[in-house]
């Protein structure tokens, strides 16, 4: 029987972790490839020697060689600059669209049967870039940074209200910016609306902290956060690879959906073996679609000025 295989591209802070959480998920074999000589190899045989203490059994190993990436069932792209104080994630448009356009190219060409998680910022036009470089099917590519702006907006509201984490459920949508779009309306303590037990002054600056949760976590750290990110792009890669049909924010293809006329951004989905296997349509009030208009608008402007560097 064929074991899981995962690449992770890029061994910096976001790949190498989510290649460490993969495996503590048992989710398969891991190939962590990186053009820094050393990197990938000296922190894939760290965490093949934590195995035998945190027991798992995926063979981990690192590399510059996209040989030995080959048949992998999903490909993360994590590779590409991350951004620093006074940066917002689209400055890093142009360095990181040639980073991962080789990848993809690179990808495609070894695994062209694999799924593709892309997390590079900014995200949703990164996701473009992976889409028209691979030629893979729509469902098969993908962005990860819903899994962790719900997350952190799970978190604020669980701080908040001194509950467990595990009985928040969040949804959001739109591009991977400032102007992403929490939907309170969705959002759920044990079932209960969060509208039944916080004020809307509270759940705005909630709102206003998950919107700005990368940068705050960039000017108290002093570098782009990765522990929660990781923790979203192995949630996804485990709903597909286990075919869990798992409910989740994720950038993915819209075309009809929300009238958004073929373009990848935040949505909620259904991500199971197919990949994204169903776009879900909610039933926006109008105040939630303007806002997921807007920020359509900046994914669309953010993919004209990609396409005119690819
Ligand atoms: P990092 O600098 O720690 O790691 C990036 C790695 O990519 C480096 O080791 C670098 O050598 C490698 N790399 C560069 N070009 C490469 C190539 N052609 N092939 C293989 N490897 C290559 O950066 P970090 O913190 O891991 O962030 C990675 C990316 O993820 C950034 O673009 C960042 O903005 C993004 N990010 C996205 C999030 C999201 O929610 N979507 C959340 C957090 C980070
Ligand atoms: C974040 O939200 C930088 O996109 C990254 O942490």
């Amino acid at each position: 029987m064929k074991r899981n295989k995962m690449t992770i591209v890029g061994a910096g802070n976001v790949g190498a972790t989510t290649a460490h959480i993969a495996a503590t998920r048992q989710l398969g074999d891991i190939v962590l490839i990186d053009i820094v000589k050393g990197l990938a190899e000296g922190k894939a045989l760290d965490m093949a020697e934590a195995a035998p203490v945190q027991l798992y059994d995926s063979h981990i190993v690192g590399t510059l060689d996209w040989k030995e990436t080959s048949d992998s069932d999903i490909v993360i792209i994590t590779s590409g600059l991350p951004r620093k104080a006074g940066m917002s994630r689209d400055d890093l448009l142009a360095k990181n669209a040639q980073i991962v356009k080789e990848v993809s190219s690179q990808a495609a060409r070894y695994s062209p049967d694999s799924m593709i998680i892309v997390v590079c910022n900014p995200l949703d036009a990164m996701v473009y870039v992976a889409s028209k470089v691979t030629g893979f099917a729509k469902n098969k590519v993908m962005g990860m940074a819903g899994a962790l702006d719900a997350a952190r907006f799970s978190c604020f509201l669980a701080m908040e209200l001194g509950v467990s984490v595990e009985e928040i459920k969040c949804v959001l949508m739109g591009g991977h910016g400032d102007d992403m779009v929490p939907l309170p309306r969705f959002t759920s303590v044990g079932g209960i609306p969060i509208g039944e037990l916080l004020d809307e002054d509270t759940i705005e600056r909630l709102i206003g902290r998950t919107r700005n949760g990368g940068i705050e976590v960039v000017n108290i750290l002093g570098s782009s956060a990765y522990y929660a990110p990781a923790a979203g792009a192995v949630k996804m890669a485990e709903a597909i690879l286990k075919d869990k049909k798992t409910v989740i924010p994720c950038c993915a293809y819209c075309d009809s959906e929300y009238d958004a006329g073929g373009y990848f951004v935040g949505v909620p989905a259904i991500l199971g073996g197919e990949g994204v296997e169903k776009v879900i349509e909610l039933n926006l009030n109008d105040s939630e679609h303007r806002q997921f208009r807007q920020s359509l608008a900046h994914v669309k402007e953010l993919v004209k000025k990609v396409d005119e560097l690819l």
